[in-house]
């Protein structure tokens, strides 16, 4: 998602308070703590934030965190949905390649991958978010029962994470090649989602957790 530079994103941002987590590492192992919460989401790439605040309002027990690394996309974010952010929710505009610093051994309970960049390229392939070097740092962050639940309508991403996540101790829990073929009230629909929908594209999903060992 490619936005034009916003002026007002980082001020924006800024004036946002405990929303905006600008040094997500001083908050690990405290997540629950500060969204009171006992089940904690995380969702990578988090976009215009439809999923995010969509789903924190279904689940309001829950723990919301957003992951958006560019600025004026996440900027956007807030302001689409400022008046609707929850005490549970929480948004850290920065690059999720340093997400093994900000959550501790255990912490995170469902993490959410939804329509991450492809990056087609076999040379890129290291930035694809279902890489086994992000599974390795998902593996140590996860819960005990916790799990990963992604949603592409990239087949190619979808081969390759189902790979990754097989090769790097995961198991799969539930598999869709054409995910809302049935109505999925319990799953919020994100932006790029309907927007595949609208095309009349299959969505691909599935869910893993970590074998156990
Ligand atoms: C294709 S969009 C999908 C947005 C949203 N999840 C949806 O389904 O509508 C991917 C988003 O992930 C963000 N993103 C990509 N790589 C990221 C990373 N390493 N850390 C944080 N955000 C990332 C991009 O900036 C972009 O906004």
């Amino acid at each position: 998602m490619r936005m034009r530079n916003k002026p007002w994103a980082i001020p924006f941002l800024e004036s946002f308070g405990e929303t905006v987590v600008k040094e997500p590492q001083l908050v690990a192992s405290t997540w629950k703590n500060r969204l009171n919460c006992e089940i904690l989401h995380v969702e990578i790439g988090s976009g215009k934030g439809d999923y995010w605040n969509n789903m924190a309002h279904m689940y309001p027990t829950h723990g919301w965190v957003a992951i958006e690394k560019d600025r004026n996309v996440a900027a956007t974010c807030l302001r689409k949905n400022e008046d609707d952010i929850l005490p549970t929710m929480a948004l850290v505009n920065l690059d999720a390649k340093d997400i093994g610093l900000w959550f501790a051994d255990g912490e995170i309970d469902v993490l959410h991958l939804n329509f991450s960049d492809p990056w087609p390229k076999k040379g890129h392939s290291k930035r694809r978010l279902s890489h086994a070097d992000f599974l390795k740092e998902y593996k140590r962050m996860l819960s005990e029962e916790g799990e990963i639940q992604l949603k592409t309508d990239n087949s190619g991403l979808f081969e390759f994470s189902c790979v990754q996540m097989s090769n790097n101790g995961f198991i799969c829990k539930d598999l869709s090649v054409d995910y809302r073929r049935v109505d999925h009230p319990e799953d919020a629909i994100t932006e790029y989602e309907q927007r595949f929908l609208d095309l009349n594209q299959p969505i691909y999903r599935a869910t893993w957790r970590m074998k156990d060992e």
